[in-house]
């Protein structure tokens, strides 16, 4: 694992958006009543920043062609067959911590 400073968690009110750059990739915060999810900032579609897109009723939707994503599993709602690369994160001390350490290979049995 490799957690990195993201933002202060009062910096994201719950129903809110935000983007930050850890290491130079982009990612998406988002906090709900359930906590924050991050994703990559980058919709599956063409790669628009979802940061530029909303947040209603669980539902992130891109501002460009209006692809839509669950927010708490980064699953496509429309179209199903897309899905965001998402990242553990970890609220400690009031501060925002993303994972973005690169998926582990399956360890050979
Ligand atoms: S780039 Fe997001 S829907 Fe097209």
């Amino acid at each position: 694992m490799s957690f990195h400073k993201a933002m202060p968690l009062s910096d994201l009110w719950c129903g809110e958006m935000a983007a930050c750059s850890i290491a130079g990739r982009k990612i998406l915060l988002v906090r709900t009543e359930q906590g924050v999810c991050a994703f990559e900032d980058r919709c599956a579609h063409l790669g628009v920043p979802l940061s530029q897109g909303s947040l209603a009723a669980g539902v992130i939707t891109c501002s460009a062609h209006h692809y839509q994503y669950d927010v708490y599993s980064g699953l496509g709602i429309n179209p199903r067959t897309v899905c965001l690369k998402s990242f553990n994160v970890n609220v400690e001390d009031g501060v925002v911590y993303v994972d973005i350490a690169p998926e582990q290979p399956n360890e050979p049995n």
